[in-house]
């Protein structure tokens, strides 16, 4: 179907289950286990209501923001998801650099650890010079291996590291796992030589490389990259490396978003990684209500940026999180599914429709500025009744 006829992001996510690979959706849209996470990260935003303004002159809204230190248009960026170019062979992961870069308005994007072109391809792709790129970092058992991507990437110009810590072995997505595509024609032969050259670096060792390669799914070979002994102090490490600013991917309880404010790292972001890691964690923007008032009252507010990702598929949801107190919101499957459908046109459309419902869905608020949101414009009470 043409372009035009997509009018939501759930009408990429429709299509892509028709058009993709048995494979490619089988990775890209299965969550861990019976998938709990995986629903309740969206259906807990609508349990989330409005309590809008009226008789507050809407005629211009600004949608722009600032996060990490780069000023952006859009409170929302495109998160770090493995293996773009099983949905788009050809275009992968620069596509969504392209459909990101592309348009007027323009949105960072987190590549990942294990996209399946290299940085150097990725950035190369970027339309526009002032785009804004980060780094997901699965830190590897041989530290110096992940010094040396840190070290280019920021030689490429990279704005932020986004160090993930919920995967320290990948969770059980069963649909995937059936398919046990690293065995077939599709599995690693999506990743080009260069990028499976960053990646065999990353290697635990030969041997596990060797076990990698013919079992269990993509995200069971994926985790092999994967340190699984990582603590808090190897982050307190990895600040010395660089001077990106350094946020923590992953987090799942106030606690830990507590100690993250206490060992200086810039910001978390709060994510069950789309309900693919621990079945049962709870949906991000549960903690994300949890955590502000905590983090006030210690103190540690201004200390750290939330960020927030899981189940945002409307322009309410993202406003609902930053009503919540969230600096910017990620979106990960929808992306990839607009990509595989319809490579960086499909990108670029995503984030207009987004962009499209977050305005209309603020004048309707009464809201001119991102600043303006906050909690008093929500009705909470019924966000953790199941
Ligand atoms: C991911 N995610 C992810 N995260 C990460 O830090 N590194 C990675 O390589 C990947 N790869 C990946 C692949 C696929 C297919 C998916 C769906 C997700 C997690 C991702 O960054 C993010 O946390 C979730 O995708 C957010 O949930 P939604 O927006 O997909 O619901």
């Amino acid at each position: 179907p043409p372009l035009e006829s997509i009018i939501n992001l759930y009408d990429f996510e429709k299509l892509a289950s028709k058009i993709l690979s048995n494979q490619a959706w089988a990775y890209y849209s299965s969550g861990a286990n019976d998938e709990i996470s995986y629903r309740e990260n969206h259906s807990a935003y609508t349990r989330i209501f409005f309590k809008p303004k009226v008789l507050v002159d809407v005629s211009k809204v600004d949608l722009s923001t600032e996060m990490l230190g780069s000023k952006i248009e859009v409170p929302f960026y495109a998160t770090a998801t493995a293996l773009c170019k099983l949905g788009n062979p050809e275009g992968g992961e620069m596509d969504i650099a392209r459909g990101c870069g592309q348009g007027l308005i323009k949105v960072p994007q987190m590549i990942s650890t294990l996209a399946s072109c290299s940085v150097e391809e990725i950035v190369g792709a970027a339309p526009s010079k002032d785009q804004i790129q980060w780094y997901q970092v699965y830190i590897n058992s041989d530290r110096n291996v992940t010094r040396h991507m840190i070290k280019k990437v920021e030689d490429l110009g990279v704005k932020a590291l986004f160090v993930t810590v919920d995967a320290p072995f990948m969770g059980a997505r069963e649909k995937d796992l059936k398919i046990k595509f690293s065995n077939s024609s599709q599995g690693p032969k999506v990743m080009t030589s260069k990028a499976k050259d960053d990646i065999n670096k990353s290697i635990v060792n030969k041997k596990e490389e060797a076990a990698g390669d013919v079992t269990e799914g993509a995200s069971r070979t994926l985790s092999k990259f994967i340190d699984p002994s990582l603590t808090w102090k190897d982050i307190i490490e990895l600040k010395k490396w660089t001077k990106l600013p350094i946020v923590i991917k992953g987090v799942q309880r106030v606690e830990d978003v507590v100690k993250a404010a206490e060992i200086g790292v810039d910001g978390v972001v709060l994510s069950n990684h789309g309900g693919r890691q621990l079945d049962f964690s709870r949906p991000p923007v549960e903690l994300l209500a949890e955590s502000v008032p905590i983090l006030k009252e210690k103190k540690l507010d201004d200390k750290l940026e939330l960020y927030v990702d899981g189940g945002i598929r409307r322009g309410t949801d993202v406003l609902k999180a930053l009503c919540l107190g969230a600096k910017g919101v990620g979106l990960g499957r929808p992306f990839l599914y607009a990509n595989s459908c319809y490579g960086k046109d499909g990108v670029q459309k995503a984030i207009d429709i987004l962009k499209d419902e977050i305005e209309m869905s603020m004048r309707l608020l009464g809201v001119t500025s991102i600043k303006e949101l906050n909690e008093d414009l929500l009705e909470i009470s019924n966000l953790k009744s199941r």
